[in-house]
């Protein structure tokens, strides 16, 4: 095995987010009114090259019942930045969806909520207004997080939750 390489130091203002640095792998569950519920695969990289910019992706498999991959799901790649104060925190995400989030946050002792201040989305993309995301540690090692959505005629609700673990390198 690699030993992992030092890499650049995280920068100062990324302190308050740098428990979300790394490559974190694991299980959730969607549902929604419109849709079939369903468990996924997920592998969520949070990077940074040492400037104050967390880089991130995400990818996903939807499971069948034995927890084999079905087929490949969502996607999501952007920026986590930090805002004017400590505390603030700005994220932009981009997806294959063609929708792309804005979103303002507050991150406190290893939690970070997200709500989104803009969602644009291309001529052909589903119609989605609003999402609220909430991630934080949980005991001491996982990452879980909740994603809300508001889209398709519907009001504001749980999509998404999953739990992820820290793990080493990335998934093939
Ligand atoms: C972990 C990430 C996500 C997973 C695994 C996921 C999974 C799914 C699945 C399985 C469906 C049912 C349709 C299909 O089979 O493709 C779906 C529908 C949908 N998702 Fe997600 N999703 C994710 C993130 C998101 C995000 C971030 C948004 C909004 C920006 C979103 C918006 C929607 C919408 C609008 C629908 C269609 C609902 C409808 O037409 O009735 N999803 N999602």
């Amino acid at each position: 095995m690699q030993a992992p390489s030092a890499g650049p130091a995280l920068h100062e203002r990324l302190a308050p987010l740098s428990f979300l640095v790394g490559t974190w792998r694991g299980l959730g569950v969607v549902g929604y009114p419109t849709i079939e519920d369903g468990r996924y695969e997920q592998e969520v990289v949070f990077a940074h090259d040492g400037r104050p910019f967390l880089e991130y992706s995400s990818r996903t498999w939807i499971l069948d019942e034995d927890g084999n991959r079905l087929r490949q799901s969502a996607r999501e790649a952007g920026w986590w930045r930090p805002g004017r104060e400590p505390r603030d925190v700005e994220v932009m995400l981009a997806h294959p969806t063609g929708i792309v989030e804005v979103y303002v946050g507050e991150v406190a002792f290893r939690k970070v909520e997200l709500r989104s201040d803009l969602v644009a989305r291309t001529e052909t993309a589903k119609e989605v207004s609003a999402l609220h995301r909430l991630y934080g540690i949980v005991e001491d090692t996982d990452l879980a997080y909740a994603i809300d959505l508001a889209a398709v005629g519907q009001p504001l609700q749980p999509h998404l939750s999953a739990r992820l673990s820290p793990v080493e390198g990335q998934l093939s």
